[in-house]
């Protein structure tokens, strides 16, 4: 088994902690723990309390109680509460697919959800989602790779990098695609929390028992460091998780699993005010594109606080952000770690004074490159 570097997170480990104004990340502005105990009125008492024993595999009942009670119904027994959905996603893959195995993901991703299942050795049909069509989810399209081989369709809505998502209806045609087929339908919500148009989609459990989605508090939430994500699966589903989970991480801590439960049952103190500033910020970043048009493009996210913007005029993308990072201390996530040249990451969740500095450093590196490219050619 071969695993490729993960191209994303060697980019972040190179620049994430030496630069100044982070555009590079896909959540909203993180909140200290101060803020946390403040706005939940967490106690030294409260944190005394908690005895640093060994967790229960699926989760600590409270949190479970609270992820369930927030995404699947109230339904506690579909949830496994993990290390990130970075570990629900290694456990899916490593315990539903086997090599030879056909995985129907989107292009561009994250490319965790698709690379695990290429190092399994499973064979990989992409749904592709085209700046060309604003990034719209083509269900014909699915309708066209899914068959009866497929194993399983990885898919995540609002989109990490382009903000694309499904209505609805969209929604529905996509489980009776994949029902029809028999696959399990791997859906990842982390901005599940953060839409601008359309309605938060619930858990797809009550419609497809094949289902199984993926939640986080390290996106909409502004808690990366906590590391505490989730699925939400049928029982018998889990406990295949459970087996694998046995030999890695175990269980969560209790002390995140207290706080990761605080902030679930409080979640609109911390959602309310991050929406706000999304929703300000993305008018900003629109403003900025227009005035921009001659270097870049951009298509308005649905959801999530990223978005996928086309360059114009630049040759090497690395070489850009790597010069934007050293140069003006900004850090963008060139369109390579997605498979797409001509493309940057640009992630507006940060606060509003930051993206406003980056935007006009931004403006500079993009004169100062034009101007350095043409009088390379000129000379
Ligand atoms: C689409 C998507 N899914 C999952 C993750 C993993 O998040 P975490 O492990 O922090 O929950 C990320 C992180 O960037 C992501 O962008």
């Amino acid at each position: 088994m071969e695993v490729v570097p993960a191209h994303l997170e060697y980019w972040m480990r190179a620049y994430y902690f030496s630069t100044e104004i982070d555009l590079s990340s896909s959540g909203v502005e993180n909140f200290s723990f101060g803020e946390l105990r403040q706005l939940f009125n967490i106690t030294p008492d409260d944190l005394d309390r908690i005895v640093l024993h060994d967790s229960r595999t699926l989760g600590d009942p409270k949190l479970r109680m609270a992820i369930g009670n927030r995404w699947a119904s109230g339904n506690a027994e579909r949830v496994m509460a993990t290390n990130g959905s970075s570990e629900a996603n290694y456990l899916i893959m490593h315990s539903l697919l086997e090599p030879g195995d056909e995985v129907v993901v989107l292009d561009p991703s994250y490319q965790q959800l698709y690379s695990i299942a290429k190092s399994i050795g499973c064979k990989l049909k992409h749904w592709q989602l085209r700046f060309e069509n604003s990034f719209r989810p083509d269900l014909s399209e699915a309708r066209h790779l899914i068959g009866p081989q497929t194993r399983m369709i990885v898919v995540n809505f609002p989109h990490n990098p382009t903000g694309a998502s499904l209505t609805p209806a969209e929604r529905d045609e996509l489980i009776e695609i994949t029902a029809s087929a028999g696959a399990y339908l791997v859906w990842d919500a982390a901005f599940a929390e953060i839409t601008y148009d359309g309605a938060v989609l619930p858990d797809l459990g009550e419609r497809y028992d094949r289902s199984i989605t993926l939640g986080t508090l390290s996106k909409a939430y502004g808690l990366p460091g906590l590391r505490v994500g989730w699925c939400l699966a049928a029982p018998d589903v889990l406990e295949r998780l459970v087996r694998l989970r046995d030999y890695t991480t175990l269980h969560l801590s209790p002390l995140v699993e207290y706080v990761a439960a605080r902030a679930i049952e409080n979640a609109d103190l911390l959602l309310k005010p991050r929406l706000a500033q999304a929703r300000h910020n993305l008018q900003i970043l629109l403003s900025w594109v227009n005035r921009h048009s001659e270097f870049v493009r951009m298509v308005r996210p649905q959801g999530g606080v990223c978005v996928f913007m086309r360059l114009h005029n630049v040759d090497d993308v690395e070489d850009f952000c790597r010069q934007l990072a050293r140069e003006y201390s900004v850090l963008l996530i060139p369109g390579t770690s997605f498979g797409h040249s001509n493309h940057v990451r640009l992630g507006f969740g940060c606060s509003t004074t930051e993206l406003t500095e980056a935007l006009s450093r931004l403006s500079e590196h993009f004169h100062t490159y034009r101007n350095s490219n043409t009088s390379a050619v000129a000379v």
